[in-house]
């Protein structure tokens, strides 16, 4: 197995930071949509290839930043965009501002294409980088086709970029570079820090509804790309059926019943429910010698100098907890680790968890 990916159902009897999502449980009219579908027998039934409703119905959802149907294209997740990215652009040259989570690195090997990480800086909650290191790699590469990878807000370190970032960022390089923005956490955005507001042909949004709305297990997300003969590659490309019938329906019915306000106050009430959270979090382990960086995401990167993420895990196993070895990020030492945001019955285990790790190294005594 190549591929590393947080989360999962490895651990049944463990509590399970290591996967990120939302830390609410998905909006309840979601269980009673999806067992009138299933009652209706909707899982027999193949999807529409052109999803034209689905189109419209998100189309909707993005009304604040006017996209149009024709603009949005069905993808399974934002990771099934990444790789149909590849496939449409071809690119030379991936630019990917790290850390970031996602498979560029694989990606690029396969398509041929040379990876060129570049670090930003993540101490502060705005995600900030010299660009004068693209700048010089669109000199270098100027010539040839280049894919930008940024991940919105950055996962893992939790920190965003602002929309004056992406302009400076399509100042600095060539108009044959493409900027692909990961907004599977988007929806933790102020609608104007999303890319979506740039309006741009050369930035392609990919977001889904997998992690926002906890529907991990059936998958549905779109892209958004203002270039008509974008679009139009991206759906010669793509899967024909990405989305099951019961996902595409299920958004569909849920944004009919429910709206654009229905959606958006379960996100407000997530949002709420984070920054509580988070704050807890934030005190507990800042007092128990971790250093843990502003985010404005559902998890946090958290630093041990004094311990390796491998002995943490090892730990850790006794309380039954699993949090995520961040070291296998670009750039990230074997000090950190990423914590999933999750209720406050469960932080209280994860941080007394990780406040034990600290007293039985001998960091911090009782
Ligand atoms: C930053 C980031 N991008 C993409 C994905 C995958 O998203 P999706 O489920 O929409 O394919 C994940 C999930 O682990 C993620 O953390």
């Amino acid at each position: 197995m190549t591929r590393f990916h947080g989360g999962g159902n490895e651990w049944p009897d463990y509590y399970d930071f290591s996967g990120t999502g939302n830390s609410l449980p998905p909006p309840r009219i979601i269980d009673k949509l999806l067992y009138e579908m299933i009652r209706r027998r909707w899982h027999t039934i193949r999807p529409e290839h052109s999803y034209t409703f689905y189109r419209e119905k998100i189309s909707e959802l993005l009304a604040p930043f006017s996209v149009e149907p024709n603009e949005i294209v069905p993808v399974s997740g934002v990771s099934d965009a990444l790789r149909l990215s590849f496939l449409i652009f071809k690119p030379k040259v991936v630019v990917v501002l790290e850390p970031c989570s996602g498979e560029h690195r694989e990606l690029s090997r396969l398509f041929g294409a040379k990876y060129a990480p570049v670090t930003f800086n993540f101490e502060e909650s705005i995600c900030n980088m010299d660009l004068s290191k693209i700048e010089s790699l669109s000199i270098s590469y100027g010539d040839k086709k280049g894919l930008i990878v940024v991940s919105n807000p950055s996962n893992p370190a939790g920190c965003m970029y602002e929309n004056r970032f992406f302009e400076l960022l399509l100042d600095a390089t060539p108009r044959n570079w493409l900027v692909f923005v990961n907004e599977v956490f988007g929806d933790y955005l102020d609608y104007s820090h999303s890319a979506l507001s740039l309006h741009s042909e050369r930035v392609v949004v990919a977001r889904s509804f997998n992690k926002t709305l906890g529907l991990q297990g059936l998958r549905a997300g779109y892209i958004v790309a203002r270039e008509k003969e974008l679009v139009t590659k991206y759906d010669a490309v793509r899967d024909p059926w990405p989305i099951s019938t019961l996902a595409a329906k299920l958004i569909e019915m849920l944004i009919e019943e429910e709206g654009l306000s229905g959606y958006r106050s379960f996100i407000e009430r997530s949002k709420r429910s984070l920054e509580t959270e988070k704050k807890y979090i934030y005190k507990m382990l800042t007092r128990a010698s971790y250093r843990l960086y502003p985010s404005v995401a559902p998890y946090i990167l958290i630093e041990h100098a004094w311990i390796k993420h491998s002995q943490i895990d090892l730990m850790l196993d006794k309380y039954r907890v699993r949090i995520r070895d961040a070291s296998t990020y670009y750039g990230l030492s074997k000090n950190f680790s990423r914590i999933a945001v999750k209720t406050r019955s469960k932080n209280k285990v994860l941080t007394w968890a990780l406040r034990q790790i600290a007293v039985e190294s001998g960091i911090i005594v009782y």
